[in-house]
């Protein structure tokens, strides 16, 4: 069975450990494109964009593609769409694999919104040592609060992307440890979290500090993904949705 995987997550890469070697599965990964040294995967992957929907369409039929699982980020919302948009036109059976969200436990000082650009002005006014951690390609609506100072932690260089006076721009990626990211926040004496609600256990740590330390976290919501798709929290529940679909249960 042909399948294409949309990648770029930890879930993702499971997935394609769990299909390697199975032959009764013929999978295919695929990255946008924005990491520029992912880390190697054991099944065939392809890398950028295809398109928009018209393009995966047309990708699909030519591959002969006969399932789909979305496995990419939470916040990849337009990924999503044109995925569910693109299979419905070219026929495909379409799995999103989603981890849950965080949610607040006790001893937790978060802040929900909705966007960067809230999650901006929710610092306030007065300077603070910020902790930012929402990825290279969020950090422009942060540049509106030039008076803090931020401390940046991405996989790619910032490049100019956060035009403020008071940078300090860490490159790490995931996984991260509990005592590692308290030692890292103590050290920089940070003051506030800015962070997606991702969800998952990769990049969990950093909340889970926080709390031991008391620091308030700014927690921005996830995007829509689409309706009506069936989803799963884990590869082994996606295995197995393959495996019943088509009927092939070894
Ligand atoms: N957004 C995040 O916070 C985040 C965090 C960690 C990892 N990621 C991963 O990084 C990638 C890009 O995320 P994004 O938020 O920029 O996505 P996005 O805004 O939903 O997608 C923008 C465009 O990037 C291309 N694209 C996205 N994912 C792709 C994939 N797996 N394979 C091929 N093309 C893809 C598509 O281009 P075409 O229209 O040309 O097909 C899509 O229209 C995703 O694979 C995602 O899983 C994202």
């Amino acid at each position: 069975m042909r399948i294409l995987i949309l990648g770029g997550t930890t879930e993702a890469s499971a997935l394609a450990g769990l299909l390697a070697g199975r032959s009764e599965f013929s999978p295919l990964l695929s990255m946008a494109g924005r990491t520029s040294d992912p880390r190697p995967l054991p099944i065939p992957t392809r890398i950028g964009g295809f398109g928009g929907v018209d393009g995966l369409a047309r990708f699909l039929t030519q591959e002969r593609i006969e399932a789909v699982i979305d496995a990419t980020h939470p916040f990849a919302a337009i990924m999503s769409r044109n995925a569910a948009e693109a299979c419905t036109a070219a026929g495909v059976s379409l799995l999103a694999l989603r981890r849950p969200p965080w949610s607040a436990q006790e001893g937790d000082r978060w802040i929900e919104v909705s966007s960067m650009e809230e999650a901006a002005r929710a610092l306030g006014d007065e300077p603070r040592r910020v902790f930012l951690t929402v990825g290279r390609l969020e950090l422009p609506p942060f540049a509106a609060a030039p008076q803090h100072t931020y401390l940046v932690r991405t996989i790619e260089p910032i490049g100019d992307a956060l035009p403020v006076p008071n940078v300090i721009a860490i490159q790490d990626r995931a996984p991260f440890s509990e005592a590692a990211e308290q030692a890292l926040m103590e050290r920089e004496r940070v003051e506030v979290v800015v962070t997606k609600n991702s969800g998952g256990a990769a990049t969990y740590p950093k909340i889970a500090a926080a709390r031991v330390l008391g620091l308030p976290v700014i927690v921005v919501a996830r995007p829509g993904k689409p309706r009506g798709v069936e989803e799963v929290a884990s590869a082994e529940a996606a295995i197995e949705w393959l495996e019943r679909r088509h009927g092939r249960t070894p």
